[in-house]
C-alpha cells in the first residue's frame, strides 16, 4: 500500500544551503533502497517535504525526520493513502523557493514567500504540482 505524507518545519541553522546539501546526500543514499520518492522545498528558514512510498517506509522515515535536530516546529500537513505515485521520477527532488518566480508562489500563498505553517495541505500540494509543471524541481533521477 502506498501513502503520501506532507510536512513542513523551520530550519534551526541559518546556513540552510549546507543543511540542504547534507539532506540531499542522505536522501539519495537512503531513499532508493526503501522505495521512497518525493520533493524537498526550502527557503532560507523553512522546509517543506512530500514523501511517498510504502506506508511502513514512509512512517519510519518521518519518525527519523521528526527527531532530526536540524529543524524544529515540524507540522504534519497531509497524510493519505494513494493509488499511484506523483513523484516517481525523484529519489528526492529539490526546489529552492527563494529562487523561483514569485508569481508561482502568489498563485497559492498570501505572501510571495514560502509560508507552509499558515497554508492548507491541499494548497501546498497544488503548489508542488505547479512547481513540477514549470520545471522548477531539480534532481530528476
Ligand atoms: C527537512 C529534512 C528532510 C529530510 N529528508 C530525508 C529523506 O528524504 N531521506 C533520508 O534518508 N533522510 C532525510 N533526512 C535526514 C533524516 O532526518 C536522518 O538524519 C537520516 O535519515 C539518518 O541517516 P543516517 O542514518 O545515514 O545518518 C531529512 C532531514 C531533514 C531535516
Amino acid at each position: 500500500m502506498l501513502v503520501r505524507l506532507l510536512y513542513a518545519s523551520r530550519a534551526v541553522d541559518e546556513k540552510t544551503c549546507d543543511v540542504v546539501h547534507a539532506i540531499m546526500q542522505q536522501s539519495r543514499l537512503h531513499n532508493p533502497q526503501h522505495g521512497i520518492t518525493g520533493v524537498l522545498c526550502h527557503s532560507e528558514r523553512v522546509f517543506m517535504q512530500v514523501l511517498e512510498g510504502g506506508r511502513e517506509a514512509v512512517n519510519a522515515l518521518y519518525g527519523q525526520i521528526l527527531r532530526d535536530p536540524r529543524h524544529t516546529d515540524v507540522i504534519l500537513l497531509d497524510y493519505a493513502e494513494i493509488s499511484e505515485r506523483r513523484y516517481a521520477g525523484w529519489t528526492m527532488g529539490q526546489a529552492n523557493m527563494s529562487k523561483i518566480n514569485p508569481s508561482i508562489l502568489l498563485k497559492y500563498s498570501p505572501l510571495p514567500a514560502l509560508s507552509p505553517h499558515c497554508m492548507s495541505g491541499k494548497m501546498l500540494l497544488a503548489l508542488i504540482d505547479e512547481l513540477m509543471a514549470t520545471a522548477s524541481i531539480v534532481g530528476r533521477t
